[in-house]
């Protein structure tokens, strides 16, 4: 069985005083919920800041992406050991706006998952078609050639290792993200149950496990309907993770529909 996630996605926003309000209205607000996961991932100058905050709660800190190389001659990048230093136990990898804004492949989305998961990082991989992608009915092409760059280079022991972190996908459909736009309820399971499908060509095991998030203009009004789909669990939010209210709300919501709330990390373990 599957707890639900809430992942927020803070994108390049904040400052320190506007992190702290938020931060601590979170830690407040979410206290209780204790049936859900809840992550946010903030700008990188700010993780020191969320460490701080967030040490002693029941939310997690990540990073909204990773480096593939440890150290080095990479100026402006961030290993994945510099995210674990400060406490981060989550990654997104393959954010639409990583691909479509800093032209990150496949390939690149591949080298990172994998430095992440040998860092002890979950990793967060986003998969998402584009406006034209699903107007043509090239969803599932395109998910599937998302999904399979980054399970094609994962050897057994990796599989594991990354089942082992419980590997999360997001499935943001590009045309969601930021745009007020949501994929329908039936949209969203169509596509989750297709991920999970591709999971289990793999390894069924695996498959029922993994936790498939939805992204893409989640808000307090459409979270229900959304996390109430079998293969929805959960979802990464932007720009409502801005406002502690809402993505309270949004976690409450994930809270109440969790369908296990005792799950144990063998419940993970695939072999
Ligand atoms: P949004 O962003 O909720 O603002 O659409 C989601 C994301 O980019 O992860």
């Amino acid at each position: 069985m599957r707890r639900n996630l809430v992942v927020g996605n803070w994108k390049m926003h904040g400052n320190i005083k506007s992190n702290q309000l938020l931060l601590e209205s979170l830690t407040d607000g979410l206290r209780d919920l204790k049936n859900s996961d809840y992550v946010v991932c903030v700008p990188n100058p700010y993780l020191f800041q969320a460490r701080s905050l967030l040490e002693a709660t029941n939310i997690a800190w990540g990073g909204q992406n990773v480096n593939q190389f440890e150290e080095g001659a990479f100026t402006g990048a961030v290993s994945p050991h510099m995210l674990t230093d400060l406490g981060c136990t989550y990654v997104l990898l393959g954010h639409s706006e990583r691909r479509v804004l800093f032209h990150e492949t496949n390939l690149s989305a591949a080298a990172r998952f994998d430095a992440a998961i040998k860092a002890d990082l979950t990793p967060i991989l986003c998969v998402g078609e584009t406006l034209a992608e699903h107007d043509a009915g090239l969803t599932e092409v395109i998910v599937a050639s998302q999904m399979d760059a980054v399970m094609a280079t994962l050897g057994d022991e990796d599989f594991a290792r990354a089942m082992h972190l419980n590997m999360v996908f997001a499935y943001e459909p590009v045309w969601a993200v930021g745009t007020g736009k949501t994929a329908t309820p039936e949209q969203a399971q169509e596509i989750h149950q297709f991920i999970r499908q591709r999971i289990a060509r793999r390894n069924a095991g695996a498959a029922s496990k993994v936790r498939i998030i939805y992204g893409g203009s989640v808000k307090a009004s459409n979270a229900k309907e959304l996390f109430a789909m079998p293969d929805v669990d959960g979802g990464l939010v932007g720009g409502a993770s801005l406002n502690a209210k809402e993505f309270e709300a949004i976690c409450r919501v994930a809270n109440s529909l969790s369908s296990n709330p005792c799950l144990t990390e063998e419940d993970h373990i695939v072999s």
